[in-house]
């Protein structure tokens, strides 16, 4: 039998996996790390974290399957994308990293939009300028640091940093390099156009692959410290959200996914260039040779969640850790008790601003209709449902394009829920399905090193033998029109106070 081990470097903690060649979990291992979050919309975290949570989780992962490390065929990368890790002459990290949900950039993407032109960044990199991705973070760092920005020499993302210690390859792949902004998102290579008129060097930018690509091996360092063998294959991987899509089998037409992790995501596969004009969602490659994806982004979907856990709700932390159980299994037989509508409480979860549909870094979260009749619970419950609803607006704007998502999976720590799955299919009004494996990005991405080390042909020819469905929860009827109710209201809320935030930014 043949192994191979999936990285996924996530917001909250780094998950490494051990799969043998059928995708059955052989080995797991997780470690946490913190986020900084300096100023209000500020966000950063610690590559050295990251490096450490990866050297020890594939270490543990080996030593507790037992599996010698010579059937150990190859090893895939996946992880939180847009974090900008700059490395010097002696390939040191120079600053912390500035992550995915960080909003300090709304200056930098006006400059984006002047320097290029809106429709032009469109048309090339198949996105609008977005605080949260890696061009707007290059540029800050130019302007507020300018002494690090002299000391740059290599660009590269969260999980190609890790890359670089492994297998001391600069390189990346297709799906996390679109969400730099950098990407020439049709034709899948650097744009120059875009960098020239940034001016940012592209010698500093990895070599961009396929997914499924080998893009170098383990060395001899690597291999003492994580119990790997040394010339082990590294292929491309993918972006967290590109990587979970492999892990679902959402890698055809017609098939997309929800994810709620940190972020809260709706994904759909696109064989064909499909872009928003409006850039309410994002398109990206996907982790398919010469396919795409469509993607719409609610920043703080789990986020509002544990938010709401660390804030509020110690005694069932407590509670949970006497009975041996995981605090949201609590959380959501409370929410559980709650009708629909939170006793007439909307939340909007704009804890970190908010990408899709508004692309407002300055929008910030609120309770709407609170009571002194409402409860804890009726505001946990109001949490999963204002996530549930900005999700929906990420289905309302696929449908609008065109794209047929009535192939639902679901996935992420959220995903887990059966209420909050509930939620999505009586909002989506569609069923939605659970994949019999849990792994999401990391099985993606060992899948595409399954692919990379020839034990499959190709991606889709491997998720079709690996990846099968669990469970599948069908919307009840009668809550589709009074969930309906709700999502409206909630729909006139943030146009109502936008300015309002704005002006809350500024104080
Ligand atoms: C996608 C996005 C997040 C991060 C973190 O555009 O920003 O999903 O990848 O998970």
């Amino acid at each position: 039998m043949r192994y191979v081990i999936g990285i996924d470097i996530g917001t909250s903690g780094t998950k490494t996996v051990l799969f043998d060649e059928k995708g059955t979990v052989i080995a797991s291992a997780t470690v946490e790390y913190p986020m900084y979050q300096p100023k209000n919309g500020y966000a950063e975290q610690e590559p050295t974290d990251w490096y450490n949570a990866s050297i020890s989780t594939v270490k543990t992962v080996i030593e507790k399957s037992g599996v010698s490390n010579e059937d150990i065929v190859g090893v895939g990368l996946s992880g939180q994308m847009h974090g900008l890790v700059m490395l010097d002459e002696n390939n040191s990290v120079i600053r912390r990293s500035i992550i995915w949900c960080d909003q300090r950039t709304a200056a930098e993407v006006e400059e984006m939009n002047e320097k290029l032109g809106r429709e032009k960044l469109i048309e090339i990199t198949a996105n609008p300028a977005l605080t949260g991705w890696t061009a707007a973070k290059i540029l800050w760092v130019k302007n507020n640091e300018p002494e690090n920005y002299a000391k740059c020499r290599h660009i590269l993302l969260p999980k190609d940093y890790i890359r670089f210690m492994l297998t001391g390859e600069y390189a990346t792949e297709v799906s996390d390099a679109s969400g730099m902004q950098l990407l020439d998102v049709p034709n899948r290579c650097w744009s120059k156009e875009v960098c020239d008129a940034l001016g940012i060097d592209m010698s500093m930018l990895a070599k961009v692959y396929e997914s499924c690509e080998v893009t170098g091996r383990i060395t001899a360092e690597a291999a003492a410290l994580t119990g790997l063998k040394e010339g082990t294959i590294v292929v491309g991987g993918a972006g967290d959200n590109a990587a979970a899509a492999v892990g679902a089998g959402v890698v055809s037409d017609g098939k997309a996914f929800t994810t709620i992790g940190t972020s809260g995501v709706v994904f759909a596969h696109t064989s064909k260039v499909s872009i928003d004009p409006k850039g309410r969602v994002h398109t990206c490659c996907a982790a398919v040779p010469n396919t795409w994806h469509i993607m719409g982004v609610t920043q703080g979907a789990g986020l509002s969640l544990k938010w709401f856990r660390d804030n509020f709700c110690q005694a069932e932390k407590d509670t949970a850790k006497g009975m041996g159980i995981d605090e949201y299994i609590l959380m959501n037989k409370e929410a559980e008790e709650v009708p629909i509508g939170s006793n007439l409480l909307i939340y909007l979860p704009y804890l970190m601003g908010e990408r899709t549909p508004h692309l407002d870094p300055d929008a910030r979260g609120m309770f709407f209709g609170l009571s002194a009749m409402h409860t804890k619970r009726d505001m946990l419950r109001a949490v999963m449902e204002g996530v549930s609803y900005s999700l929906r607006d990420c289905v309302e704007i696929c449908r609008e394009m065109g794209i047929n998502v009535s192939d639902m999976m679901a996935c992420g720590g959220g995903g887990k829920s059966p209420l909050w799955r509930q939620m999505l299919a009586d909002l989506y009004a569609c069923p939605v399905k659970t994949a019999v494996s849990q792994e999401g990005p990391a099985l993606g991405v060992a899948i595409l090193a399954m692919v990379g080390a020839g034990i499959y042909g190709s991606v889709p020819e491997a998720c079709e033998k690996i990846v099968a469905v669990d469970k599948i929860q069908q919307p009840v009827e009668e809550n589709i029109p009074v969930y309906e109710k709700y999502f409206r209201l909630y729909d006139e809320i943030y146009p109502a106070v936008k300015d309002k935030c704005a002006k809350l930014a500024q104080l």
